[in-house]
């Protein structure tokens, strides 16, 4: 793996494509050809718009499975394969979404990449205890389904520059030699997960704990310059969750971070999923206070009202809030969530985020935003809002609503970042916009444009 990609453009003829596929490159190369012309050809756009609508079969891979998140949208999806719960939360399930066709929730075939023992059984019921989530009930009817997507549960990895300091004390259990082998085991993981289930399509979203902020190194520049250093035993030239994003794209399925951990932005890691012909996007999702403040903001833009100051406290108890109390950690996520209000409103307010950690809140994350604008004749006025919301059952619904989205956007051979998903997050790839509601005008046209082929 890792050769320097083929020559041959999109545009290429395709019997020239055919007979450079067929004889003169590497495994590696064909398959990134075969999917370039898969997603090219006419009967791409049939499969996707054309009839009959064959109901595809797909994987939804999660990077760090067996977290709060993780065991949330494990149980979500069981529950709704034993139509246990109902779909509100779930956006894919607004009427507007109907005419794609897209697979149902209860038919994804769930598994990932975990680096502690808990299962997904085991977070569930952590989040039974501490944060009275779900009913004993629904955990006992759900427990086989549970108990047999774990079977699709493999070991991760430690081995990348930023592991996050919940995995302290956790081993790996078989080093790798290099980080190539480690991609490359990661990537076997998820192409025997697509082999064994004959999935369609396969995507990878990563809800693991959030990483530091990298430097970047030389080596980030160029593929070519990477894969000599992912050959290097012992290299630490990678973040862990970019390792995860290399391996999603090297097997063929989309990568979707989920996490403000750097995952596919590495340049060289951009170009790799560019000559792949990969779908990809992230990244944070946006699920709390960072989605009320992406309707808000743009109501003061508006009505001229000038936002002086805009300060949100953050509280969480679960783990995620515990990985964040790291400051080093905390600043990657304040950086996403922080964009937000400078990204809407056009003059330069005071803006300030904060994230601390409450045990005793658990899954219950609360947000307290003060709101200080000035409207007609210098007058000072307030704003202020508390959201108070589960965590894991914010998150879920979307993750699975972006696994609906990207596998019909793979189905249709879309590639390349995926930015008509932006509402669904808080620092989406190339986009600019953080307006919710212009976010959320560019998916429905994305679907308007869709339907009229
Ligand atoms: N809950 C939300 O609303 C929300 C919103 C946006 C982003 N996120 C992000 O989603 C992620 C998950 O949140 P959570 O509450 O489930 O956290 P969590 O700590 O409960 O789960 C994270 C899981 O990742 C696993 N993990 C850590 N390092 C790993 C590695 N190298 N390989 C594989 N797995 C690894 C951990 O063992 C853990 O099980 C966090 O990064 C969080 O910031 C959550």
């Amino acid at each position: 793996m890792f050769g320097v990609s083929a020559a041959v453009g999109y545009d290429a003829a395709p019997d020239l494509v055919l007979l450079v596929a067929e004889n003169q490159v590497s495994h590696d190369q064909r398959r990134s050809q075969v999917r370039r012309r898969m997603a090219r050809s006419p009967d791409a756009i049939t499969r996707c718009f054309g009839l009959p609508k064959k109901k595809d079969k797909v994987g939804l891979w999660l990077i760090g499975a067996g977290g709060a998140v993780g065991s949330a949208v494990a149980t979500g999806v069981a529950a709704l394969k034993l139509k246990l719960a109902g779909t509100i939360g779930l956006v894919t399930e607004l009427p507007v979404f109907e005419k794609l066709g897209l697979v149902s929730a209860a038919s994804l075939v769930v598994g990932g990449h975990e680096v502690r023992s808990d299962s997904f059984l085991d977070g569930v019921k952590a989040l039974r205890r501490q944060a009275n989530l779900f009913d004993d009930e629904l955990i006992r009817r759900c427990t086989p389904t549970l108990r047999s997507m774990q079977r699709n549960v493999r070991f991760g990895t430690l081995g990348g520059s930023s592991t996050p300091g919940c995995s302290a004390g956790v081993a790996e259990p078989v080093p790798d030699r290099s980080p190539a082998e480690t991609v490359q085991r990661l990537s076997s993981d998820i192409e025997d997960f697509r082999d064994r289930h004959r999935l369609d399509h396969v995507v990878v979203v990563n809800v693991a704990s959030t990483e530091p902020m990298v430097p970047r190194a030389a080596a980030h520049a160029s593929f070519t310059r990477l894969s000599k250093a992912l050959n290097r035993p012992g290299s630490r030239v990678l973040p862990t969750s970019s390792l995860y994003a290399l391996a999603a794209i090297e097997s063929g399925a989309a990568f979707i971070n989920f996490t403000p951990s750097p995952g596919l932005s590495v340049p060289a890691l951009r170009q790799r999923a560019d000559e792949l012909d990969a779908a990809y996007m992230g990244s944070d999702g946006k699920t709390g206070e960072s989605l009320v403040k992406s309707v808000l903001a743009p109501m003061f833009a508006t009505r001229n009202l000038k936002v002086l100051s805009w300060v949100g406290q953050n509280i969480l108890g679960n783990r995620d809030g515990a990985v964040l109390a790291n400051p080093i950690v905390r600043k990657a996520k304040l950086r996403s969530k922080d964009a937000i209000v400078k990204g809407i409103v056009d003059h330069n307010p005071k803006t300030h985020v904060s994230i601390d950690y409450v045990p005793s809140l658990d899954d219950w994350k609360v947000a307290w935003d003060f709101v200080h604008f000035e409207g007609f004749l210098g007058t000072k006025m307030s704003l202020q809002f508390t959201w108070q919301g589960s965590d894991s059952l914010l998150a879920a619904p979307l993750i699975i609503d972006l696994a609906r989205l990207t596998a019909h956007d793979l189905k249709c051979g879309r590639h390349g970042p995926l930015t008509h998903l932006a509402c669904f997050f808080k620092d989406p790839t190339d986009v600019t916009k953080y307006d919710h509601y212009v976010q959320w005008r560019q998916l429905m046209d994305h679907l308007e444009r869709a339907d009229a082929r």
